[in-house]
This record gives C-alpha cells, structure tokens and sequence, in this order.
C-alpha cells in the first residue's frame, strides 16, 4: 500500500499531527445509508465480503471515504472517523465501522470480521495468546507476527508512533541498529490454528525494518521476538537486544507519541506499515458490570 511513498512522504516532520488532521465526522446521509442498508454485521458481511458484490450503498461509501484515504496511504498514516452526537447503539455503530472498513480494501476474516478486543481473563505471559484478549499493557508494535501476513490497515487504538521517523532516527544515530533489524528476526507464532513447533516457530522470520519495491514496512512487537527465540533455543543474533533497545528508546519520548483519547463511537484507522500502535493496561468497572470493548479489524488493500 506504501508503494512508492519515500520515507519523507511518511514522516511527521518533526511533530505529532494536529487531531483536525486526523478526525473526520461522518455526515448524517452515510450513516442514514448504512442503516438503511443492512440491520446487521452478519449482513453487511453476507452482502458485502462473501459475496464481494458489486453493492450501490458501498460505492457512495467508497467514494466518501476515497477522499479522506490519502491521509491513511501517506502521513498522518492515521485516520478518525468521528460519530460524536448520533449516539448510536453498538449494532448501528457496529454496522457502521463494517462498511467503512470494507469501503478501505479487503477485510481478513480470520479472526471475524470483526475482532472485539476485551478482557478475556487471559494472560498472554502464560500462553501463546493475542494480547488483545488480555487487559494488559501491549507495548509499541504492528499487527500480526506470521510471516506470510500482515494487514496494511488496523482499525483500533489509543497511543500511536510514527515508525519512518524511527527509522530516520536510528540511521541517523544508531546505523549499525538498522542493519541488524533489517534481518529476518524470528517471532513467535500464536496465530490460532497453526502447529507451534520449534521450527515453525524457526521459519516465522523477517525483518523489523524493511524498505522494497513494496515501500517501507515496520514490523514490532518486542515481546514476541524475545519468546520466539526462547522457544526455539535459537541464539539472539549479536547486537539484536541493544537495536531493540534504540527502538524502545526513541518510543519512550513523550514528543514522538500522540496520544489519543478515543471515545464512544471514533473509529480510529492506522497504516499498520509505518503507524505502531499501543495501549495501557486498563480495569472493567466492577460497578457498572460493563466491559470496555473495542472493535478491531484487518484490511488490506490491492497493490
Ligand atoms: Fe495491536
């Protein structure tokens, strides 16, 4: 998706974008034609991702969000889509965020199209499990470890870094650091479904930093490239731990961070090729009974 975008096109120059660059509030008539449209996400993604039909609601959709997608492809890299006083009820938000989404590129169903990312009880420190089904602290990092994919837009989060920046930092300060994460690294596999054995885990290898014909790709996440060495006895290759080091270093900044405070009904996209994304660890309310859940999806766009 980053085709062709040099690394100047990505970066924030020097700052973190101002929000009016980064909010959009949809207009009543997209919301009133989703709602029209389709009752629920089984619909949307019935009409819409199966049969991959050519749909008159989703074209005027596309073309509303074609406008805006520039901001995704290049930087800010992030874009909110704002619902702020429609006060709409989680099945229309729902439906909403859908067709938005499919409106971006392709929506991966592997874990539905939709993914609610909320507490589970689990701890992601004791099995191989996505810290989305956790309440913990994630850390900095890009979406997906397997090999063989990663989604180009994630639709989610709250605290963002710009990682061409990181990248132009580290060659500036640190080069000997981009050499070394621009080898293939190995990363644990917890995708569900898939044989994690010594060597899956082996091959499940590629670069943190990573410049093709293709554009610029960063792909981070450093607990999981700590117990994918662990678990496969493989020897962290010289000079690995001090370049990830450099990363948590400059991600550690207060100025490179923006900060976001997402509210009821803001759907946040990031360009999962050069945006990290984190989040802090949090608490359900034990009064209300009500668990916070955000809604995650995965798109990729054509070539
Ligand atoms: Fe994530």
């Amino acid at each position: 998706m980053t085709k062709s975008r040099s690394l100047d096109e990505l970066s924030w120059q020097g700052s973190t974008p101002p929000l009016k660059d980064i909010q959009i509030c949809i207009p009543d008539d997209i919301i009133r034609l989703c709602s029209t449209h389709f009752n629920d996400v089984e619909e949307v993604t019935e009409k819409l991702i199966e049969s991959n039909a050519n749909h008159g609601a989703l074209q005027t959709i596309k073309d509303w969000v074609q406008d805006s997608l520039g901001r995704i492809e290049k930087a800010p890299g992030v874009l909110c889509y704002q619902t702020k006083d429609s006060k709409l009820p989680d099945n229309q938000l729902r439906i909403l965020y859908c067709t938005i989404a499919c409106a971006m590129g392709a929506l991966n169903t592997r874990y539905g199209a939709l993914f609610d990312v909320k507490d589970h009880y689990l701890d992601y420190k004791k099995e191989a499990i996505p810290v989305s089904k956790t309440k913990a602290s994630t850390g900095f990092h890009t979406d997906s470890t397997a090999a063989e994919y990663s989604p180009d837009i994630v639709g989610l989060l709250s605290q963002l870094a710009n990682a061409a920046d990181l990248y132009n930092w580290m060659n500036k300060h640190y080069p000997e650091g981009v050499k070394i994460l621009s080898q293939p690294i190995i990363r644990d596999v917890i995708t569900p479904g898939t044989v994690n054995s010594l060597e899956t885990i082996r091959k499940n290898k590629f670069p943190v930093l990573n410049i093709s014909s293709a554009g610029f790709r960063f792909r981070y996440m450093r607990y999981w490239i700590t117990t994918g060495y662990e678990k496969s006895n493989t020897p962290v290759p010289e000079g690995l731990n001090q370049a990830l080091d450099r990363i948590d270093e400059y991600l550690s900044v207060d100025e490179h961070i923006l900060t976001f405070n997402m509210e009821r009904g803001d759907m946040l996209f990031v360009n999962n090729a050069f945006i990290c994304h984190s989040r802090t660890s949090f608490e359900d309310s034990p009064d209300t009974g009500k668990k916070r859940t955000l809604v995650r999806a995965w798109i990729n766009k054509s070539a």
